[in-house]
């Protein structure tokens, strides 16, 4: 017997299905609540709206967990590579060992983008931060690989998915090298997928490039910490825009405009800014007080989560990585690390941060760390896009494949004037 969730409106009831996942919360069915009462629903920021059905990420925001097809994503993050988490997020399955070599070396095939692109930076400024220039030129893949872009076409959209794999490590690369004035440097397929990243951003054609294991181990771990998260703000705003049936690369870019805002992947850099801002522990009570005050906009950025509601289990993997990185480069006493550790043991003994449930997230020690590894933080949320380009890709494909998938279109709450008559301007005072 299925379950039923009954509404009184106008003292008439209506009946609607309740809808049960394999785990997590059941939703109420009310995709005919509008035809059946002729009213909308209303949630701003859909707190309580599930959009779709998905299979990719759980997360299970109580306890503090996250799961990429079932899998731990700590486990993951600790057993496996990136590019087989991305394999997984697409797939479902873990790669055989068949399946892997393909797919590894399907990727290699495809590092290098065309060369014209480069041509594409030239008009940029050089100081222009490299996800103004990125969100612009994952969305001109479409005009350079016009023969994977047909989105009905499976062949297709697995090459242009391949592709997104393979070339946003190398664009954001190359958006860090102009930036700096630095010559791009091309990918080396000898290397595997992170530590191609790392030669593509640190590498200079006079020097021969050493490839810092410790480094690489640990971005590897970020990107597979970023890599999804269920439908969060950008891979929600891909979907939207994938559902008009807009090729792949323009659909993805999407989710790397939504992401650059401070309030979701742009907080790595705000969350390190603040904490140089803070710069010594005798300042925390005072941005504390700060934070809690309603009439002050600033917030600690790094803390919160719409889903978590205790310990973001990325921010964990994140935290012990950040003492891994800053030990390899003699900073193990960095003073923003106290700053960031001090920061943390006072906010989560302050009633105001627990009684709202305010826990460190996954971008409160992510900056650190990359800034330890020698990345600018105007990269930091280029390097959230390149791992979370996985997860955009996974949900696109999933979109697609869904029956149910329709053109998103929602609703409102018009508050506005009432229909009015146009009044000449020679008519009005
Ligand atoms: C990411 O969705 C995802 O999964 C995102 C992400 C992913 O992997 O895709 O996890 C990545 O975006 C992580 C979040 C990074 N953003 C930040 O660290 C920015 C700082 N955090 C906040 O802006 C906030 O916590 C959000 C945006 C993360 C969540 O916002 P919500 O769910 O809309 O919660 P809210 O802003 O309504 O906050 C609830 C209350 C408010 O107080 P009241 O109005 O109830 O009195 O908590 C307060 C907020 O003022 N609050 C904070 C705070 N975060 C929330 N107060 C101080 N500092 C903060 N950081």
């Amino acid at each position: 017997m299925s379950k039923k969730a009954k509404l009184i409106i106008d003292n008439k009831d209506y009946e609607f299905p309740i809808l049960g996942g394999s785990v997590g919360p059941d939703v109420v069915d009310i995709s005919k609540l509008y035809s059946s009462t002729g009213n909308f629903t209303f949630d701003p920021g859909f707190t309580s709206t599930a959009s779709c059905e998905s299979s990719i990420t759980y997360i299970d925001g109580e306890k503090g967990e996250c799961f990429y097809r079932g899998y731990p994503m700590d486990e993951l993050a600790n057993k496996s590579s990136f590019l087989e988490v991305a394999y997984l997020l697409w797939n479902g399955e873990l790669p055989t060992k068949e399946e892997w070599f393909e797919y590894s070396e399907a990727i290699k095939t495809h590092t290098m983008v065309h060369e014209q692109m480069k041509k594409f930076f030239d008009g940029f400024r050089r100081g222009s931060h490299p996800m103004a220039i990125l969100t612009s030129v994952v969305a001109a893949l479409s005009a350079f690989y016009p023969d994977s872009i047909d989105v009905n076409d499976l062949q297709q959209r697995q090459i242009s998915a391949r592709r997104m794999i393979a070339k946003v490590p190398t664009l954001a690369a190359m958006a860090y090298k102009y930036s700096i004035g630095q010559p791009f440097i091309y990918p080396d397929n000898s290397l595997d997928y992170t530590e191609n990243f790392l030669q593509m951003v640190f590498a200079v054609p006079a020097e021969k490039y050493k490839v810092n294991k410790v480094f690489a181990k640990a971005l590897d771990k970020i990107f597979i910490l970023h890599a999804d998260h269920e439908q969060n703000a950008s891979t929600s705003t891909v979907r939207l825009a994938a559902s008009s049936g807009v090729n792949p690369f323009a659909s993805i870019s999407t989710g790397f405009t939504s992401l650059w805002g401070p309030l979701h992947g742009g907080a790595n850099e705000a969350a390190l800014n603040m904490l140089l801002e803070i710069g010594d522990v005798k300042k925390i009570p005072e941005y504390i007080k700060r934070a809690k005050d309603k009439d002050d906009p600033f917030k600690l950025m790094g803390f919160g989560h719409r889903v978590y509601k205790n310990y973001d289990p990325r921010a964990k993997v994140m935290q012990k990585t950040c003492h891994e990185v800053l030990e390899e480069v003699g900073k193990k006493d960095d003073k923003i690390l106290q700053v960031a550790i001090e920061l943390e043991k006072i906010a989560l003994q302050d009633e105001y941060f627990v009684e709202k449930k305010l826990y460190p997230n996954i971008d409160f020690y992510s900056g650190i760390t990359l800034n330890a590894m020698g990345f600018p933080s105007t990269m930091f949320t280029a390097l959230f896009a390149v791992a979370r380009t996985a997860g955009w890709i996974a949900h696109w494909k999933e979109m697609y494949l869904d029956t149910k998938n329709r053109i998103g279109r929602p609703r409102q709450l018009y508050m506005g004037e009432k229909p009015r008559p146009f009044t000449e301007l020679k008519d009005r005072n």
